[in-house]
């Protein structure tokens, strides 16, 4: 999987070692009550450990799952992940997905945006047409970021994931 940096952040692949940030960051509820269609936290750290080796085994030429590190602490900070969506039951689509997940005490520093705008160039140079980001109708500070990437609001979608999400997309 490719590596990236930006001027703050460094974005690799996930490992191992990633198993105490990836625990701490999807046991809140502030973290995953807006993802997914029933959210809901990690419990128990064994979670966190075979959620790593599911991404560890994921191979593909231009999608992937990158961990966000702070350059200047080494920290991890979030995840971009850049997948295949799931398309509602009768609808018949093969699109990419681009998201993100941050720690809270990682918000409200443009890190997300910052991480994002590089996996987003990264999928649009690799020849993806088109890159879709879907969020829950209530989660305005996903669609914030949405907006900041210079993607296009398509409003609410039934679409993907069998859910009714605010849909945005972006074309290379
Ligand atoms: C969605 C999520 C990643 C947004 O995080 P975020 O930190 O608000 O987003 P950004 O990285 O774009 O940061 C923007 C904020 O940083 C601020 N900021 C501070 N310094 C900045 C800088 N140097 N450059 C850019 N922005 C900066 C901006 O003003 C903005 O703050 P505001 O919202 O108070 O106006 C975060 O809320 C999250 O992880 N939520 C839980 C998981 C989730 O819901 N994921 C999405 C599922 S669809």
């Amino acid at each position: 999987m490719r590596t990236f940096e930006t001027d703050r952040l460094a974005l690799r692949g996930w490992e191992a070692a990633d198993a105490d940030f990836a625990f701490d960051l999807y046991s809140r509820w502030e973290v995953q009550r807006y993802i997914g269609r029933e959210p809901k936290v990690m419990t128990d750290p064994a979670q966190a450990v075979a959620l790593i080796e599911r991404l560890r085994g994921h191979e593909h030429p231009v999608h992937g799952y990158w961990v966000v590190v702070e350059r200047e602490t080494g920290a991890q900070v979030g995840t971009v992940l850049l997948k295949a969506i799931p398309a509602s039951v009768g609808v018949e689509r093969d699109d990419t997905e681009i998201g993100w997940h941050f720690h809270p005490d990682a918000w409200g520093h443009g890190y997300a945006t910052e991480a994002a705008a590089i996996v987003l160039r990264h999928a649009l140079d690799s020849g993806i047409d088109e890159v879709v980001a879907v969020t829950a109708p209530d989660n305005v500070a996903s669609q914030g970021v949405c907006l900041r990437l210079g993607m296009h609001a398509h409003g609410l979608s039934d679409r993907y994931y069998d859910v009714t999400c605010a849909l945005y997309s972006t074309r290379a």
